[in-house]
């Protein structure tokens, strides 16, 4: 398992390093285990096209593996590996744990977290699903992974109404 994947991963590194625009060229079709995102972007949607890589195919360091019901390989962990159709429609954990779609997420953050008697930022429960769910390296509230991140699940909030946690 981890021989064919760190070749898919050294492969396209390699192109990119050899070919200028190949990176932009495979950004669309990253391999799995790693995604790296460019600081600098054109526009909010190109954030947010970055943040559904990284959903996707993004491991954050984490060497986790499961395999999809009725598949016969294991895949990478990533968010995905959860949250089903890139968070769009209702998801299970490998364990079997049924999840709400992220369709409207992003506009309950800030939420309070009864258990934690804290409040959590959208940031913060990305950080607590890279640890717990991915089991890997969380990124940095202010890396470009966690500013596309939050890009992308916004955008998954497109129109809905924000404040709706407060009395
Ligand atoms: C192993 C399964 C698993 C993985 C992988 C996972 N999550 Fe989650 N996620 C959960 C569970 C379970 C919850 C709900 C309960 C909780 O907060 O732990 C959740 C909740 C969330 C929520 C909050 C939804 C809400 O309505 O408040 C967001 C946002 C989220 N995940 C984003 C992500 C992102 C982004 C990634 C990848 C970096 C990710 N998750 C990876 C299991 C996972």
């Amino acid at each position: 398992m981890h021989r064919p994947l760190a070749a898919s991963v050294l492969v396209p590194a390699l192109l990119v390093a050899l070919l200028p625009g190949a990176a932009s060229a495979l950004a669309g079709t990253a391999p799995a285990g790693k995604f790296t995102a460019t600081a600098k972007v054109s526009s909010i949607d190109e954030a947010a096209a970055q943040g559904a890589q990284i959903f996707a195919n993004d491991t954050f360091g984490s060497k986790q593996t499961w395999v999809p019901p009725n598949a016969f390989s294991s895949h990478v962990m990533t968010c995905a590996a959860c949250h089903t159709d890139g968070g769009k429609t209702e998801g299970t954990t490998p364990a079997g744990a049924h999840l709400p779609s992220l369709i409207g997420a992003a506009a309950k953050y800030p939420k309070f977290k009864a258990k934690k008697q804290a409040v959590y930022t959208l940031e913060r429960q990305i950080v607590h699903c890279v640890r717990a769910g991915i089991m890997g390296k969380p990124p940095g509230y202010n890396s470009p992974e966690m500013i596309d991140l939050v890009a992308y699940l916004t955008q998954l909030s497109k129109g809905a109404t924000m404040g709706q946690q407060f009395k």
